[in-house]
């Protein structure tokens, strides 16, 4: 591969081989083969307590893996069962603001497909963009701006490895439109529709929130909510042909007006979170007990 670059470093240490290797070790580990995958979220770590049957490994001992380094992410990949589909859930994920390379935070996504995973459904907590939306609302994501990328900081950039997908994969169908009717239906059953919205969530690098002007520019392309994670992870799933739902809890209006006192800050998200776990708990569990899985014996 490019062993003098950066970038040939990252992919040659989170390459096919590698994420191979720690998905047959996570399996030895695991009482279940996963076919479904979540992603938690600042404050969303819960999720994975609705778990039955419960395996856990830190991922300081999972040979390859990187290390969580943000409050409120435990940093563990969660076994077990979920409505009786095999499931793993991370609890905590990898954010460029950490410092890690690009690819090193999406390598979770390659585990997860060499696990056998086919649905990968992702939550974070965002900044509204929206003077609709409201704290607590919950975004169905139907589209991304990925701002990192318009750099050339795309997960995918360096030699393609056809094992996992094509060189230019498609993106206008990221976002599965089925998994994103079900929630609204399920949403609708639960009494849910109050606080559920659509939008287009855009990522930018972090850690800094966004300014003033940045606020009104996001909004301005079209974004409905703003965050630091998530697009790189589903770019990378959907690169290797996993099926992606992903769920933004509204933690804070981003402030779009120079005379606003508000101030964003993590505490609120994590805040936020906490109001709002258990309905997401409930939307998340209920449509996976809905959503058609491949039919496998684990
Ligand atoms: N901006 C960026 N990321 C975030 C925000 C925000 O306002 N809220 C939660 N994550």
């Amino acid at each position: 591969m490019f062993p003098d670059s950066s970038t040939g470093w990252a992919l040659s240490r989170y390459g096919y081989e590698e994420c191979k290797a720690t998905a047959d070790w996570l399996l030895a580990q695991a009482p279940v083969r996963p076919l479904l995958g979540v992603v938690c979220g600042s404050g969303l770590g819960g999720l994975a307590e609705m778990l039955k049957d419960q395996t856990a490994v830190r991922y300081g001992d999972v040979p390859g893996f990187p290390q969580s380094t943000v409050d409120g992410h435990a940093g563990r990949l969660v076994f077990g069962t979920l409505k009786g589909k095999p499931c793993v859930c991370m609890q905590g994920r990898f954010h460029l603001y950490e410092g890690h390379p690009i690819q090193k935070t999406t390598m979770p996504m390659r585990v997860f497909k060499l696990m056998g995973v086919e649905t990968v459904i992702l939550t974070n907590a965002a900044g509204g963009l929206n003077p609709d939306f409201t704290v607590g609302d919950i975004m169905v994501i139907k589209d991304h701006i990925n701002i990192p990328g318009f750099a050339g900081n795309n997960p995918l950039v360096g030699e393609n490895d056809k094992r996992f997908g094509e060189r230019f994969p498609c993106m206008s169908d990221a976002y599965d439109r089925g998994l994103q009717r079900l929630v609204h239906s399920l949403a609708a059953e639960l009494d849910y529709s109050g606080f559920i919205q659509e939008g287009v969530y855009s990522a930018l690098g972090g850690p800094s929130f966004e300014t003033v002007a940045e606020c009104r520019m996001l909004r301005s392309l079209g974004a409905d909510a703003v965050g630091m994670s998530t697009v790189h992870e589903v770019i990378v799933a959907r690169h290797c042909g996993m099926r992606v739902l992903a769920l933004s809890l509204i933690t804070n209006q981003a402030v779009m007006d120079y005379d606003s006192e508000k101030k964003a800050n993590h505490e609120e998200v994590l805040q936020t979170g906490q109001l709002r776990a258990q309905q997401m708990e409930k939307l998340v569990s209920g449509v996976v007990s809905r959503m058609e899985l491949a039919d496998r014996r684990h």
